[in-house]
């Protein structure tokens, strides 16, 4: 089974419990959070332009607007980003950090100045997130449409979809940067994606026990 499988069949039991379904909504709000908060902090200054602006701005409307969702399938519920309101909480803390050590390290290997590097790391790291977003949120989509859970994640797909162009015209432009690297940075994230099913799953199994 590959990994968007093993998601899907998480999706299937989580949108099946109004809780959990809270719960997972929180995760992804604080993932996008984090996802904002980690551009703003590594880009910002003189250099930061209109693409890396709008990024950080949508990343975080995103956080905000599935925070707003977990609120309305569950209403009156009190949740912060401790672990108790998140899915599969260790793997969704350290998934951008992984992401980032993983990426860092392979960057080392090449002659880059150090400006070069926290820019291709920012390129690299994007870009495998936003591979992901684009068959996450789909999938989360069909799955609602599925189950006739009315709530809908379309708006932040489109934006996703925009991300990725994006992030491909960023790294054709920066030019340093082989299809090479883009495929190991791929499968650092994909590494990463397993682990976070992985774990969702066996929090499944102890949530539904
Ligand atoms: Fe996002
Ligand atoms: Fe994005």
């Amino acid at each position: 089974m590959d990994a968007l499988q093993i998601f899907q069949e998480n999706l299937n039991q989580i949108v099946a419990n109004v809780n959990i379904h809270a719960k997972f909504l929180n995760t992804l709000s604080y993932m996008e959070h984090i996802g904002s908060y980690k551009i703003i902090s590594t880009q910002h200054g003189e250099t930061i332009d209109e693409m890396i602006l709008k990024h950080a701005a949508e990343e975080a409307r995103h956080g905000y607007y599935l925070k707003k969702l977990s609120h309305k399938i569950l209403p009156n519920h009190n949740s912060d980003y401790s672990p108790s309101f998140l899915l599969a909480p260790i793997a969704s803390k350290q998934y951008l950090s992984r992401l980032d050590i993983g990426i860092n390290r392979m960057l080392k290997k090449f002659n880059l100045t150090n400006s070069e590097k926290k820019f291709a790391a920012y390129l690299l790291v994007t870009y495998g997130i936003e591979q992901r977003a684009d068959s996450l949120y789909p999938l989360y989509q069909k799955v609602l449409d599925e189950n006739q859970v009315k709530i809908s994640v379309k708006s932040i797909i489109t934006e996703e979809v925009g991300h990725l162009q994006e992030m491909n015209k960023a790294l054709e432009r920066f030019g340093k940067i082989s299809e090479d690297w883009k495929q190991i940075a791929q499968n650092i994230e994909n590494q990463l994606f397993i682990d976070w099913n992985e774990q969702m799953a066996r929090d499944l199994i102890r949530l539904l026990k």
